[in-house]
């Protein structure tokens, strides 16, 4: 099969023989965290993949054995103000919903870390498998936020309205084990076997019409739209105005604990 030339500075994008297509988020030093140049790099990814007759499905996943992605870059968020923030949050909402209808199977390996947009991201794959040590958490509310790309309309739709809640509310992160148990992981693998159990799977799905596969993801996605994504992005873009913010981004980038006044 011809190789795929797509090289962008913060993607890794490799397709096997079947049609496979693995996306690597590349910034390891930053656990893979959602900078502007990711997201961009991103969309041209997808538009690259959706345009390639070579590629049949994608398994995004993350560079490094930490994490899968860490959200959103915290450096970036904590210059927003309330119509910037607007903006991200509905460019990263539209990015997100474009992998949600994508025509050609996408599923997330979850192999570490999938914090905030991390989370997000996962969520609006068609899938997820993830290794032992994946850990899902939107902890939006411990830097002043909410969840931005998606992740108050997905979250609850996964794993119920009572569970988003208080995954949402607390900020808490949960364990492969939980994640697996609430439908958030279809399944869990050891780390050394994960790409070629994912691949797996997908050869399961790969064996099937391709134009059914589409058809199927629009169906299955027809009874999941949601009214509260523009409500989403109005509220994240607000409270990027509040001190509670600043101080929350401000306390993450300085290694310390917020402090929080509600103002
Ligand atoms: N945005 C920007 N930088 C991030 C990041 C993010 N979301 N997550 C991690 N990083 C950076 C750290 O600042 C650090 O950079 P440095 O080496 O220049 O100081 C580097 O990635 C490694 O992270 P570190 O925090 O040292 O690793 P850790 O193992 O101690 O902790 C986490 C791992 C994931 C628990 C911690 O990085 C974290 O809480 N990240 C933020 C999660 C978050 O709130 N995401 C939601 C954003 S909307």
């Amino acid at each position: 099969m011809s190789s795929t030339p797509f090289e962008r500075e913060t993607l890794l994008l490799d397709t096997d023989e079947n049609g496979i297509s693995i996306l690597t988020i590349n910034r390891p030093e930053k656990l893979n965290a959602l900078n502007g140049q990711v997201l961009s790099d991103l969309n041209d990814a997808l538009h690259h993949i959706e345009e390639s007759n070579d590629i049949r499905l994608l398994i995004i996943t993350g560079s490094g054995e930490k994490a899968f992605v860490a959200g959103a870059d915290i450096k970036e968020l904590s210059t927003l103000d309330r119509q910037s923030g607007e903006e991200t949050s509905s460019a990263g909402q539209n990015l997100f919903n474009r992998i949600e209808t994508f025509p050609k199977p996408v599923i997330a390996l979850v192999n570490g870390y999938a914090l905030g947009g991390g989370a997000e991201l996962a969520m609006a794959c068609h899938i997820r498998t993830g290794t032992a040590n994946a850990v899902f958490g939107l902890p939006e509310v411990s830097l002043g936020l909410i969840p931005g790309y998606g992740g108050t309309q997905r979250l609850p739709q996964l794993v119920g309205k009572g569970k988003a809640m208080e995954m949402i509310l607390s900020g808490a992160q949960i364990k492969a084990d939980e994640a697996k148990q609430l439908g958030l992981l279809n399944d869990i693998f050891d780390h050394s076997e994960a790409i070629e159990e994912t691949k797996k799977l997908s050869g399961k799905i790969l064996k099937n019409s391709p134009s059914a596969i589409s058809s199927a993801i629009s169906a299955v996605n027809a009874g999941y739209r949601t009214n509260g994504f523009a409500k989403e992005a109005v509220l994240f873009g607000q409270l990027c105005e509040t001190d509670d913010f600043k101080e929350g981004t401000s306390a993450f980038l300085e290694k310390r604990k917020a402090k929080f006044t509600g103002n």
